[in-house]
């Protein structure tokens, strides 16, 4: 048994703290930089997802598992892309992408993982993926329509989100084979 947390609901009340009061506040600033903290997690659970993956990536071309480990390397690159978008939103906001690797872990909705075997990566990945999916609709409801271009962008990363879950729940029933 590895010590991968899955509380996802313990997760996305910890996301939901910063959205309680809605998107629109009384002043724009405010809001404005609300969201640009939201979606600094954001940034920060795809970075963190970025290297999970990568690592598993690793790993499992260590063991020699052909088809898997270029599912990984996808996801990678796809968990790359989301963060760079997100980062280019944050900017376009006015606001800081945070990269900083101090807190990164911390800032992240999703863990990165200590998986060894290609059972337990599978697992990881797909609690990630699915802690995604909730965070990420939980923001999507909270941004309504008070910003429709980050609300768009969201609702695309979520739609990839769903589609890394479903690989990884039909790679989890190949392994289980
Ligand atoms: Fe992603
Ligand atoms: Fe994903």
């Amino acid at each position: 048994m590895n010590t991968f947390k899955a509380d996802i609901e313990e997760i996305r009340r910890r996301a939901m703290e910063k959205m309680e009061d809605g998107a629109v506040t009384a002043s724009y600033k405010a809001d404005r930089e609300r969201v640009i903290e939201v979606l600094n997690e954001v940034l920060a659970t795809e970075t963190v997802c970025t290297l999970r993956y990568k690592s598993h990536y690793y790993m499992a071309k260590g063991v020699h598992a052909p088809g898997i480990e270029e599912e990984f390397l996808e996801h990678a690159k796809e968990e790359q892309g989301h963060a760079d978008r997100v980062a280019k939103r944050i900017t376009e906001l006015g606001g800081k992408p945070n990269l900083d690797p101090e807190g990164l872990a911390t800032r992240s909705h999703a863990q990165y993982g200590t998986g060894e075997t290609l059972l337990d990566m599978v697992r990881e990945d797909l609690i990630a993926e699915r802690i995604a999916i909730a965070t990420y609709s939980e923001i999507i409801r909270w941004l309504g329509n008070d910003d429709p271009t980050t609300r768009r962008m969201m609702e695309e990363l979520l739609a990839t989100e769903e589609e890394h879950a479903d690989d990884m729940a039909s790679l989890l029933a190949r392994i289980h084979q």
